[in-house]
Parts: structure tokens; sequence; C-alpha cells
């Protein structure tokens, strides 16, 4: 009579899956990976944790279970499969649960108080030459590429999205700037004139200054311009909240304006219905890197005789037409924080073409009095000023980044073109990025890519391999939960809410199921054409 007998079979591996771990038994002439039966009411898991404890003696810990997922007729079963394994040709059936673990190397093997002896690891490219069975053999080969590929699609993924991307000569540079003491001394003259106006100068803008964030830069520039309390500003619909909430605490009213459904840009023509007699400037954010309508903005701005203010936080070089946006306005600002193209960790540039603007900026994010220093010596630093201006490390940050800026963004232009090629054989599942006729798509500043979803769900593409895609991260500035605070909460800045004035038809349409794709930062050379297929196949699975 046939028995039935299930067992567990565990075969163990090391992180990199190309070793595996094998026992002698006692009884047996040949080599087998751990193995054991079940009790009455034991899980499967148990078992197994149970057996290498017994024949291994290996804490529960040090084992990461399961290795891999079974396959059985190219479908995958979770966590194990019963497979007929037939060790002990008697008149037993042996039906294995067969799964696997890794385990640290280094952990050592002390055989416990089972029947085995001489377990050793041995390469997986030698396991053809040892004696064990045809079964044990595939299993082993089969599991330690799971292993393998697995562990490959972690360090991939691991190098893909690294920001910021730093490299030796910038802790060169840092590490002698330390060492110099430089950063203890007030005025570091080419670091806090000479850097920011080269970041401006390759902007086609005359002057620049470092502020210590994006926010602190819109600050400055309202204060510059010379708009006053109850002043009206037009700010998009639809932008991260630091581009509006200066306006607050300089008692100047938001007015919102609508935005343009496929960029997500500001809307000019919401511009113009939002302007009264008292509108005496907008806010024109890029949004993740395409550039708003300058011209026809800048257009409107004159006609109306209203401040321009670009905030190019996400649009680092990136063009309209032959001009950098940053350049349109009477003066822009970005940030240079944390996941920005150029980042410092926390920081902000402020440009302008106008030198009455540039002065009065100085001023402003000055710390004090430097009419005796030669660097300074035009302008009349009262110490009025707020002392917005950026950390040396920062500035002498951008120095060092300064020049890599361009293979810095190719890099991610490379990345987003490889993925929209692919993205693009499956319109049926989503909308790409659309990117408008005057933007030169040759310089675009790729800050994060938006792609709205048509037949598939969020939670299906996070568990693509390789890609990265996630939530869409901005709420509308009018629903922010900043204006769920009471207005006593902040008196002088609260009592004065965003106005809706139009329509958002625009804002509607651009949010519904808009969702981000993570763009890689590798170098340009990583996208091979293997590689580029290996990110279809991923998408495909
Ligand atoms: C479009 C935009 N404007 C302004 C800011 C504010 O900049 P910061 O965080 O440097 O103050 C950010 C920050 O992420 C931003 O994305």
């Amino acid at each position: 009579m046939v028995q039935k007998h299930f067992c567990t079979t565990t075969y163990i591996f090391n992180e990199e899956g190309d070793k595996c771990l094998l026992i002698r038994h006692k009884k047996l002439p040949f080599l087998l990976p751990p193995g054991g039966h079940i009790d009455e009411n034991e899980d499967y898991l148990e078992s197994s944790q149970r057996e290498v404890a017994e024949e291994l003696g290996f804490e529960k810990e040090a084992l990461s279970y399961p290795a891999y997922l079974q396959e059985k007729d190219g479908v995958c079963l979770q966590p194990w499969a019963i497979q007929k394994y037939t060790i002990i040709p008697d008149e037993h059936f042996h039906y294995d649960l067969v799964f696997g673990a890794t385990v640290k190397e280094s952990i050592p093997i002390k055989p416990g108080e089972g029947e085995s002896q001489d377990v050793q690891w041995f390469k997986v490219e030698d396991i053809d030459s040892l004696e064990t069975t045809d079964e044990c053999k595939s299993n082993i080969k089969r599991m330690s590429q799971k292993i393998r590929d697995a562990r490959e699609v972690e360090r991939v993924q691991q190098d893909l999205y690294i920001w910021p991307r730093y490299d030796e000569s910038l802790k060169k540079d840092l590490s002698r700037f330390v060492e110099g003491r430089d950063f203890g001394t007030w005025n570091l003259g080419d670091l806090y004139e000479g850097v920011p106006c080269s970041f401006a100068e390759k902007m086609g803008v005359n002057y620049g200054i470092f502020t210590s964030t994006g926010t602190a830069g819109l600050h400055a520039i309202l204060m510059a311009l010379g708009l006053k309390p109850g002043d009206e500003v037009i700010v998009p619909s639809m932008t991260f909240v630091r581009a509006a909430t200066p306006l607050n605490h300089l008692s100047l009213q938001p007015v919102i304006a609508d935005i343009d459904p496929t960029t997500g840009n500001i809307d000019p023509k919401s511009i113009e219905a939002n302007i009264t007699p008292k509108t005496k400037a907008v806010v024109v954010v890029h949004m993740w890197g395409v550039p708003a309508d300058c011209e026809e903005i800048s257009n409107i701005c004159k006609k109306h005789n209203i401040r321009m203010i670009e905030d190019f936080s996400h649009a680092h070089f990136s063009m309209y037409k032959d001009k950098f946006v940053g350049s349109f306005g009477d003066a822009a600002f970005a940030s240079l924080q944390r996941k920005k193209n150029i980042s410092v960790g926390e920081g902000g540039i402020v440009v302008t073409k106008d030198e009455e603007t540039y002065k009065r900026l100085q001023q402003i994010t000055s710390p004090g009095s430097f009419m005796d220093q030669t660097n300074y010596s035009e302008v009349d630093f009262s110490g009025y000023g707020l002392n917005m201006r950026i950390n040396p490390f920062g500035a002498l940050t951008v120095k060092n980044l300064l020049p890599k800026v361009d293979t810095l963004l190719k890099d991610k232009r490379v990345a987003v073109e490889k993925l929209t090629s692919i993205l693009a054989k499956h319109t049926d599942k989503f909308e790409l990025v659309q990117i408008p006729e005057y933007a030169d798509k040759t310089t675009l500043s790729w800050y994060s890519y938006k792609l709205k979803l048509k037949k598939t769900t969020l939670a299906e593409l996070k568990t693509k391999k390789l890609w990265k895609f996630s939530d869409f991260g901005y709420p509308p500035i009018a629903e922010h939960r900043y204006w769920g605070k009471d207005a006593s909460y902040f008196p002088f800045c609260l009592g004065i809410r965003p106005e809706v004035r139009v329509e958002l038809p625009g804002q509607t349409a651009y949010l519904e199921d808009r969702i981000t794709l993570n763009i890689p930062t590798v170098p340009a050379s990583y996208w091979t054409d293997e590689v580029v297929a290996k990110w279809e196949a991923a998408l495909a699975d």
C-alpha cells in the first residue's frame, strides 16, 4: 500500500543566491537540502523553521522566508508548492512542500540534533558535479536564478532613483572648505556674489542672489517689487503651496487662476479673467519642468501693468522657445532644496535683469552692513534685511554642481525619453504628458513626470519591478489644510484666504486620475537596448 508523507524541504541560499547549503545524512549516500515532516497542527513555515533549527542550529530570525516563489506550470504558487519528490525509492510517496530561505553566510553552521552531518555551502555553478538527485539539482538552479534575478532588480532599483547625485569632487570641495574654516567668515564674496550671478548669467539674466530657501526668495521678491498690503497677486490653482504662502505673510491677497488641463501650468486666459485694479503681480510656476506660456503671460502683464514673478523651482534651465524660464519676468526665484535638479539640501536663488530690483533684493536678504567691504561697496546695507542668505555649504555646492548641471539634466531627459517610448505602447492605459509647441523639448529640465491613468490603477502599477509610481502629491492651493486653521491662529496671514473667483475646469480635468512616475536618476549610458527591453517587460508583466 502506498503511504503519503508530507515533508518540508527547505533550500537555503546565501543572500546573493549563488551558494546553497546541502547536508549529508548519516543514513543516506547523497547530499540533501534540509527537510522533515510536518507535525500534526503545525504550520508549514513553522515546520521548516523547526527542522532548520534542529538540523543546522540556525535561529529562526537568521532566515528570511520565502526566498522565492515556487512555480508550477509557469504559475507562481505562494509561497510554496507541493511537488512529488521521491528521494527514497521505497513504498512511500513523499509529497514535499518545497520552499526556500536565504541566510547570511557568516552565521556559523552547527548541525543540531537531527540526523545530519557534514553541512556545507556549495557553489550553485558546481551543482551538477555533486552527488544529489536530479530534482534537487534542478530545484537549486531554478531557485538560485530567482534569487539572483530578485537581487539584481533590488540592486538596480536601489541605484536607479538616488538623488541628490553627488560625486567625489563635491566631497573634496566641501571638506577643503571645512578644513580651511572658510565658512566662519562674513564676507564670502565669490560664493555670495559671483556664483549666484553666474547661475543667473547662464540663464541669460544679469543678477542672481542665493537665498536660504525658495520660499524666502518669493518673500524677498514681493518686498523688492514694492507690493503693499491689500494688493492682489494671482497664483495658479495647483502648485506647491509655498509658491503662495509668502503672500499671506505680507498681507497680500492671493487670487486663484485656473490651470491648463494638459500641462498643469497657469492658464493665461484665467489670469486675465482675474485682473482687477488691485492686481499688482502674478506668480507663474513652471510645473514639473514644463514651461508655462511665458510670452503670452508676459504680454498680459505688460498690457495691464502688473509684475510677472516666475517660480522656476521645478524647471532649472528649461527653455521656452530660445529663452530660459525665469528670464521673462521682473524677477524669478527657485528652490534648491532636496529633490530639486540643483539640490543643496535647503537653498534658493532669486534672479532679475533689473539693477534696482537686484540692489533691493540684496538689502532684504542680507544680514547687515557691508559698507566697508569691497564686494558690497555699492550697496547701503543698513542692517534692515531679514538675513535670508543661503548657508555657505549650499553656495559651495551650487558652485560645484553648476558646471555639471547640463549632464544631470540630460540624463533625466534621456530617462524620460526611454520611459515614454515604452509607455507610448500602452496608450490604452496611460495618457502621456503633453509638451506644448513653445517648449524646447531638447532642454526640458524634468522634475517629475505626471501621467494620467486610463485602464489601470496605481495599486497595480506599484507592483511593477523597476518602475516607481506614486500618488500625485499636491492638493489644490485653495484646498490646502493650512486654510483649515482658525484665522486667529496666525491672525496676520490666515485672515487672508485665497480667493477663488472663477470656475476651475482646468484644475478638475488636470487632477483627475493623475499620478506620478518617478524619473530614474541614472546616467544616460544606463539605457542600453537590453535595459530598455527589461523595463518594457517589467511594465508588461
Ligand atoms: C514650485 C515650488 N515653489 C516653491 C517651493 C518652496 O521652496 P523651498 O522649499 O525651498 O522653500 C517649492 C518647494 O518644493 C516648489 O516646489
